[in-house]
């Protein structure tokens, strides 16, 4: 059981710019969070805190009882997976079985282990045929999958994936909504940065909204998308099912529709 909890974070880059300010979030073991927000709001900045990629230049981040000020990455890595954004920025390994392989063996299991979780991972990812292939040879949302396979097979409390859908077909973000499906299921806690809304609004619970370095929204989609202010402020663009319901007067007052699922329901 992992919980993070952030206090009054802000965090300067060595080059001066402030990209997070004054943050106080906290998540419980299970939860589902999408973190949202424009281009340079701080999103990645933010999550980068939650593994110890990042330290708070003020404030505080604790991942379960280690404060992250005090405890490396690899200690931190072992709770929280990090997914990066840009997969070549995580992928170092000349094979994806050794991409794979590498956190499996720096957290400490033995071999027969390490293989047992890579075949199994590479099976569930459709990675088995690209086992001894260089990952700089694959295009890129198979590169993305392999950082998402890389981490998921640590086994992590909690899982960021940053911007997971982006850059991936039809098929891909199918892939990507059922392995957050599965982590939900494993009583994991699952937080994804994305632009994509549907994802936002069908596939987790609670939405954090960042906008020029600050928290200025912490609830469930559905409020989320019923808020003109947060939503005007923000450029953020409901699903389109919602932005439909909204126009023919299907919503409660406060709330909204989110699915088509949903809308037929209330039609
Ligand atoms: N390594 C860095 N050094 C200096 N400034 C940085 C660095 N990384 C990000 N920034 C700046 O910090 C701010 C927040 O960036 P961040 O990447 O956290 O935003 P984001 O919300 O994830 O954006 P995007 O949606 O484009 O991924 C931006 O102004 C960005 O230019
Ligand atoms: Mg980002």
């Amino acid at each position: 059981m992992t919980k993070i909890k952030v206090s009054n974070l802000q965090h300067k880059y060595p080059n001066g710019v402030i990209a997070v300010s004054n943050v106080n979030v906290e998540i419980e073991q299970g939860e589902q969070v999408s973190v949202v927000g424009q281009n340079g709001s701080g999103k990645t900045t933010l999550v980068k805190h939650w593994n110890g990629l990042l330290k708070p230049t003020q404030g505080n981040v604790f991942v379960g009882e280690l404060d992250t000020l005090d405890h490396s990455v690899n200690i931190l890595a072992r709770k929280v997976g990090y997914v990066f954004q840009n997969p070549n920025h995580q992928i170092f390994a000349a094979s994806v079985r050794d991409e794979l392989e590498f956190g499996l063996i720096n957290i400490g299991l033995d071999e027969e282990e390490v293989n047992s979780r890579t075949n199994r991972i590479a099976e569930e990812f459709g990675l088995v045929e690209y086992l001894e292939t260089n990952p700089y040879r694959l295009g890129f949302s198979l590169r993305k999958t392999v950082g998402m396979a890389s981490i998921i097979a640590m086994e992590p409390d909690v899982v960021v994936l940053d911007e997971p859908t982006t850059g991936q077909d039809y098929l891909g973000i199918k892939a990507i909504r059922t392995a957050i499906k599965k982590l939900k299921d494993q009583g994991k806690t699952v937080i994804v940065v994305s632009h994509d809304m549907p994802l936002v609004a069908e596939d987790t619970d609670r939405v954090l909204v960042m906008c020029d370095t600050e928290l200025i929204f912490d609830g469930t989609p559905s409020k989320l998308f019923a808020s003109k202010e947060i939503l005007s402020k923000t450029n953020l663009l409901p699903p389109q099912i919602t932005s439909f319901t909204q126009k023919v007067g299907l919503n409660i007052e406060g709330e909204s529709v989110l699915s088509v699922e949903e809308a037929e329901k209330v039609l």
